[in-house]
């Protein structure tokens, strides 16, 4: 238990040290309006960029792939988020990452890709938009990439809606435990392993009993009696170190004599 303790506690150090970003893909992105919250925002996507995600629908006789990339070139067109890919092979731009807005709160990512290409007979012939929601889920990187609707029989404000899984938007748990509990949880453990260790050591191979069972037991009584001597130096007063020999032997004579007391247990 204390051994697992310490382990976790050490890769837990390990990834605190190697936790900075290598990558800064997502300054690939361009904001509508550039914001500095919503660069923090796209910034946590960075594990998700640098990959072609791709998700299917059908419906009746369409069939259309969507293919996905944070702040890259998707199925390696320039500056597409999201393309749309028909069963001929046919590619239509869906959003432009060169237009991108980026909405976060606790546990998810809303990336908005605008500027796509244009309708021909829907909404109005505006561009096409695409939205990405991102969610929090501790047990994948980066899970299905998946479409949800294609809202096109609107008037206006038509987008293209898809989901994806990703342990990147959880929010930080870990960030609660200080340096100084790490500190504390390691040193703990070292104690218990010592404890345990020493202990075991000095049972099975030196085959100590009692209280010399403890690890390195002179060591720490003789810390422990130097530690009560600098007590004693300190907090008393002087006066009582230099007892009189008198006193002293008083109160190392037995106090009562044996064979009185034995005389008043007998019974008359
Ligand atoms: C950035 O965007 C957020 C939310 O959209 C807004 O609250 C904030 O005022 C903006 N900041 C700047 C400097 O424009
Ligand atoms: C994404 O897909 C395109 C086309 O298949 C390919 O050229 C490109 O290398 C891929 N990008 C990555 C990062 O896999
Ligand atoms: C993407 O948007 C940028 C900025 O509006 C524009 O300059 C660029 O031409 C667009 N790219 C495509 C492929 O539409
Ligand atoms: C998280 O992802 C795993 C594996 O991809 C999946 O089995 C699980 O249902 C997901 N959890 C939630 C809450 O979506």
């Amino acid at each position: 238990m204390a051994i697992l303790l310490t382990w976790r506690a050490l890769i837990f150090l390990i990834l605190l040290a190697g936790g900075g970003q290598a990558s800064d893909n997502t300054v690939m992105c361009k904001l509508v309006k550039e914001n500095q919250s919503e660069r923090k925002v796209l910034s946590l996507l960075e594990p998700l960029t640098n990959q072609n995600f791709t998700g299917v629908t059908t419906s009746g006789e369409e069939y259309y792939t969507y293919v996905f990339q944070v702040c890259g070139d998707a199925d390696g067109i320039k500056e597409a988020g999201v393309v749309q890919k028909s069963k001929t092979g046919k590619q239509v731009l869906v959003g432009n990452y060169s237009l991108t807005q980026a909405i976060g709160g606790s546990g998810w990512v809303m990336l908005i890709y605008n500027g796509g290409e244009k309708y021909d007979g829907h909404c109005s012939g505006e561009h096409r938009s695409a939205i990405v929601m991102i969610s929090c889920n501790r047990t994948t990187a980066a899970g299905e990439f998946s479409v949800v609707l294609e809202n096109r029989d609107r008037g206006l404000d038509c987008f293209y809606l898809f989901k994806m899984d990703s342990s990147a938007v959880c929010p930080v748990i870990s960030s609660k435990l200080s340096t100084g509990s790490i500190l504390l949880i390691v040193g703990f453990s070292c104690l218990a392993v010592y404890l345990i260790g020493g202990f075991l050591y000095q049972r099975v191979v030196v085959g100590a009993k009692g209280v010399e069972q403890f690890p390195n037991y002179a060591f720490w009584s003789e810390i422990g009696n130097l530690t009560a001597d600098g007590c004693d130096f300190v907090c008393r007063s002087r006066g009582s170190r230099d007892e009189p020999p008198t006193y002293r032997g008083i109160a190392t004579e037995p106090l009562e004599e044996p064979e009185e007391r034995d005389d008043h247990l007998l019974p008359m």
